[in-house]
């Protein structure tokens, strides 16, 4: 990447492009920082979820959310039955009060919801609005059964994906449109294992690293708690005091979107800055419509209000989320 720069400026002044992005860190999140830096969302599930987002106060009181010095943990009810005409199951949405444009995002996860009828995200969303001015990004996404993970962009018209890019994933739409297929957006499914549900427990999480920038879109890397090749500036991600950037050695990313203006999406007319969104639902437009197809039983809805001990493991547990802001 830095002989490709200096051989450009050497051979002419036609076109010089900017130099890739380093970043520095802006926001660190672990264990009580989530308390300040984040707000707890009530709103109906725009997504039409058998959930009852509550708020940060309730959350806090019935240990839905539970904060320490090093751990954050976000969890659906568990424990009572759901009367059919309530909003639905108790659990929790939350989205960082900071807004970031171009930025490394490192994610400590150590365990992620899992189970018939959920449906968590990890996500990130403008704050222009109408949905989707500025753009969708959904990091770590899945519903019932899965166990691989979706990345997908949903933006305005105008944003397609090429079908071939250097990304370990498969794309499961190019159409990032949310106008569009019923708001499919255009998914990457990853292929390394682990990345998602059940077996993303069994190993004890892992890491999720995104950046984001202007020149070379968004990237997602993702590595499992266990592997041998997780970066050390991964694993013991840096303080104010050093700059990170992606690294070749990182492999090739799981998942790809480019955003130049050289693309089939320009980043400036589809994206801006972006709040960060983890959040739990069940059923509604996704899990409830890929329910009778996910090998869980009954209807999706009547599970999730029945069967409180089912939802054992859907929590969120965070070691750290950081987040570096380009510094070119
Ligand atoms: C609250 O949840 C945390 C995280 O799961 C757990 O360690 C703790 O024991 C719970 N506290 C109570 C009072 O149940
Ligand atoms: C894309 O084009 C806009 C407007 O022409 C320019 O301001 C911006 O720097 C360009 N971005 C990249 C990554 O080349
Ligand atoms: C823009 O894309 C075209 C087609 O993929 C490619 O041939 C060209 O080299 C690209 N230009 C720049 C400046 O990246």
């Amino acid at each position: 990447m830095r002989t490709g720069y200096a051989l450009l400026l050497f051979f002419g002044h036609t076109f010089i492009p900017a130099a890739s992005a380093r970043f520095s860190l802006k926001d660190s999140y672990v264990g009580q920082n989530f308390l300040d830096g984040w707000t707890w969302d009530t709103l109906d599930d725009p997504t039409h979820g058998r959930v009852n987002y509550v708020d940060k106060e309730a959350a806090l009181s019935s240990n839905l959310s539970y904060a320490s010095g090093s751990k954050f943990v976000m969890r659906a009810d568990d424990w009572n039955t759901v009367d059919s005409d309530a909003r639905g199951r108790d659990s929790v949405r939350i989205i960082s009060r900071n807004a970031y444009d171009e930025a490394l995002i490192i994610l400590d996860l150590q365990h992620m919801p899992e189970g018939c009828g959920t449906w968590p995200a990890f996500w990130s969303l403008s704050q222009q609005g109408p949905w989707p001015n500025g753009g969708e990004i959904d990091f770590i996404e899945g519903v019932n059964l899965d166990t691989q993970n979706l990345a997908s962009l949903h933006t305005t018209p105008e944003c397609t994906m090429p079908q071939s890019r250097l990304e370990s994933g498969n794309p499961t739409s190019l159409e990032c449109n949310a106008n569009v297929n019923y708001n499919q957006g255009c998914g990457v499914s990853f292929a390394k294992p682990a990345s998602y549900g059940s077996p993303f427990n069994a190993e004890g999480g892992g890491f999720y690293v995104i950046a984001r920038t202007k020149q070379e879109g968004v990237r997602i890397w993702f590595w499992s708690r266990n592997e041998a090749t997780i970066p050390d500036e991964v694993r013991n991600p840096p303080d104010e005091s050093q700059a990170i950037e992606p690294q070749d050695s990182w492999g090739i990313p799981e998942a790809v979107f480019p955003l130049d203006n050289n693309s089939t999406c320009d980043y400036d007319s589809h994206f801006n800055a972006h709040q960060l969104v983890f959040d739990l639902t069940f059923c509604g437009d996704w899990a409830g419509s890929a329910y009778s197809t996910s090998g869980c039983g009954g209807t999706c809805e009547d599970f999730v209000n029945k069967n409180p001990q089912a939802f054992s493991k859907a929590y969120w547990e965070v070691n750290a989320l950081r987040i570096y802001t380009a510094n070119y």
